[in-house]
């Protein structure tokens, strides 16, 4: 099914149904589940754990989602959170939902991710004013799975656990196992504009079961076990709900076709521009498959001929939608007395990145008329 855009504009990252969505769909309406309990939802809790390989816990949002993560590892109001700085802003907000500061970090130039060494010296500097992190959250950026040997290996050795933001990357693995089961603690979104989507959702997903429990009674406003409402413990109205959950059923069926439709996309891109001076493409890990959620490249304004930010303005009148590479963190207003820690490669990526359309739907001609536009601007004859 290749969705209908209305305007003519190419957009980002589109919705792409499969096709069986609406069959669960109805299925929820036939049969009145329209709450957030029902067979929808436990059949796609079962299917993604048989993709993980942990259990997990459908939510409202992959936001809701790191937030029960942080609580699940005790994080309190004062405590420190290592999180990398080349994030969107869902990453770092729930640490500060806690009370907790965010401590951003630099990112490492050949993944775009956390950098294992930075970090290794930052725990160490840490582990000797006896401050160490509650907690240190991996992101695999736009599908890139994060390094993750290194950062478990020196989180371990000062025992701090490690959390990981897939939120981007469903279908990524690292070292042949997905991402996000390495560190034993995942988030995963399914926002509109992700790998698949749910129209807005999330995943939670733990190895320890009780976890995965725990997190779904504090998602259901953790009633206790009474016949009246009976609360010892804060919860939040953070469930899936059963609607939702059969999108879900019908996307996690074509995850496999999505992921190589968005690698293609990406790896045209690559092709086509191969022989523009100044536009370098994303790195890609030689430990696993990198989805490419979103195809980036980095624009070296003197060799490019023009700026970064003008190629997106050529981009938009030429009504393609195209976005710059996250903001970092230690950047934004928001955060703007976080602690920073490291130097400015993600300031650097910030301000040279650029994210092409990338929907999985994409059509070739569609793809041609981003490249022809690219190649305009670049001032490069198109072939
Ligand atoms: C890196 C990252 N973390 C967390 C989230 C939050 O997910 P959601 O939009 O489902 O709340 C997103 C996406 O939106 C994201 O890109």
């Amino acid at each position: 099914m290749t969705p209908r855009l209305t305007t003519g504009r190419i957009l980002l990252s589109v919705p792409h149904m499969g096709g069986n969505e609406q069959l669960y769909v109805a299925e929820a309406f036939a049969t009145n589940w329209l709450s957030t309990v029902g067979p929808n939802l436990t059949a796609f809790e079962r299917e993604f754990e048989r993709h993980i390989g942990m259990p997990s816990v459908a939510l409202a949002s992959g936001t809701a989602a790191m937030h029960l993560g942080l609580r699940l590892l005790g994080v309190k109001p004062n405590d420190d959170v290592f999180c990398p700085t080349l994030t969107f802003v869902a990453t770092a907000n729930p640490i500060a939902y806690l009370g907790a500061n965010p401590i951003f970090l630099d990112s490492d130039r050949q993944t775009w991710n956390l950098d294992p060494d930075l970090l290794a010296d930052a725990l160490a500097q840490r582990a000797a004013r006896n401050r160490l992190p509650k907690a240190v959250i991996v992101v695999h950026l736009y599908g890139q799975p994060a390094d993750m040997d290194p950062i478990l290996a020196v989180c371990a050795r000062y025992e701090v656990p490690v959390f990981e933001d897939a939120a981007e990357a469903l279908g990524s693995t690292y070292k042949g196992k997905p991402a996000g089961s390495h560190s034993g603690l995942a988030v995963y979104s399914f926002n509109g504009n992700k790998m698949i989507t749910t129209t807005g959702g999330g995943m939670l997903s733990a190895a320890n079961a009780d976890w995965i429990q725990q997190a779904r009674f504090w998602s259901t406003q953790a009633r206790d076990n009474a016949l009246w409402y009976e609360h010892s413990q804060m919860g939040y109205n953070y469930r899936m709900s059963n609607v939702l959950a059969g999108i879900g059923r019908g996307q996690l069926e074509v995850l496999g076709d999505r992921v190589s439709q968005r690698r293609a996309i990406a790896f045209r891109y690559r092709d086509a521009f191969a022989d523009i001076p100044g536009m370098t493409f994303m790195p890609q890990s030689p430990h696993g498959i990198h989805t490419n959620w979103l195809s980036c490249f980095l624009i070296d304004e003197p060799a490019f001929g023009c700026s970064r930010d003008s190629l997106i303005n050529a981009l938009d009148a030429a009504g393609i939608e195209s976005r710059p590479v996250w903001k970092p963190m230690h950047l934004q207003p928001l955060y703007r007395q976080a602690e920073h820690i490291g130097g400015d490669i993600a300031e650097d990526l910030f301000q040279r990145g650029i994210c092409l359309p990338s929907s999985s739907s994409l059509t070739l001609e569609d793809q041609r008329r981003v490249i022809d536009a690219v190649y305009s601007t670049a001032g490069v004859a198109c072939e």
